[in-house]
């Protein structure tokens, strides 16, 4: 077993001028482990998500990630080509609307197929190929690979989001509300077969949400964060079954009484 988290957040403080993103965080992930940031609106999750996937610069504090090769390394301090190597390779990134993750006018095949291009695959056969096992990983008919984005449902969107960030074998995925804006029925097949990649592939996955139900079915631990601060913190059955902190006992009795 690695003795090193695959990813330290030390202190991770952003301002947006005078205003709170968030402050303070400080956090490990470990291999294999999903963790939930879960808050009201404006709480500072997306904020959050995004200092650690490189996407924002914090105002303050670290963000360290173990590297391939093992070595612990300051996000912040790593080449543009470095960052740049992360993202299309050991990271992946899935968005709340689709469309911010999709080409939405190439063919489903080519939005898969496009990443593996990324990391140096040039054989059509095999890329082709490749793509079309992955979106019926994910659910989506095969006959459907030539079909743009724009002529799938919000739910297949997702699904096909969910293929073009994991063909490459990711070891992270970032999520920030992958279920939001979709059908309660469409949200639960979404979770379920995220569930099983998530549990076949061994991913570390940290997963934005305001739903605690979607922490609940997905994450080992959660985050509970109010006005940009963390409140709470533990393991999910944990902190969702005997709440320390009186804003998530709120949470969790606001979510039971429904
Ligand atoms: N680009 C920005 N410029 C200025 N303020 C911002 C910006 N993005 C976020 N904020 C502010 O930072 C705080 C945290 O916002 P953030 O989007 O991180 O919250 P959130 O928990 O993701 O909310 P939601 O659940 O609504 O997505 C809020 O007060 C918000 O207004
Ligand atoms: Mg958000």
């Amino acid at each position: 077993m690695s003795e090193e988290p695959l990813l330290r957040a030390s202190g991770v403080t952003r301002f947006y001028g005078d205003r709170l993103g968030c402050r303070d965080v400080s956090f490990e992930l470990w291999p294999g482990e999903v963790l939930a940031i879960v808050g009201e609106s404006g709480s500072g999750k997306t904020t959050l998500l995004n200092c650690l996937a490189t996407r924002l610069a914090p105002t303050a504090g670290a963000i360290e990630y173990r590297m391939r090769d093992g070595a612990m390394r300051d996000l912040f301090q790593l080449t543009e080509a470095e960052r740049r190597f992360l993202m299309r390779t050991d990271w992946g990134f899935v968005h709340q609307n689709a469309a911010d993750g999709l080409r939405m006018t190439v063919s489903a095949g080519a939005n898969v197929g496009e990443r593996l291009m990324a990391v140096g695959n040039r054989h059509y056969g095999n890329i082709r190929g490749t793509a079309l096992d992955w979106l019926e990983r994910v659910e989506i008919d095969g006959t459907r690979i030539d079909d743009d984005p724009r002529a799938f449902s919000g739910g297949m969107r997702q699904r096909l989001q969910i293929a073009r960030n994991l063909v490459t074998g990711p070891r992270l995925v970032f999520m920030d509300e992958p279920t939001g804006g979709l059908d309660v029925s469409v949200q639960a097949r979404l979770l379920d077969l995220l569930r099983g990649l998530v549990a076949d592939l061994g991913l570390s996955v940290v997963i934005v949400t305001h739903d605690l139900a979607v922490a609940r079915l997905l994450s080992h631990r959660m985050i509970v964060m109010r006005n940009g601060e963390v409140i709470e913190t533990g393991l999910t059955d944990q902190v969702l079954d005997d709440p320390q902190a009186p804003y998530t006992q709120l949470l969790v009795s606001s979510i039971l009484q429904v």
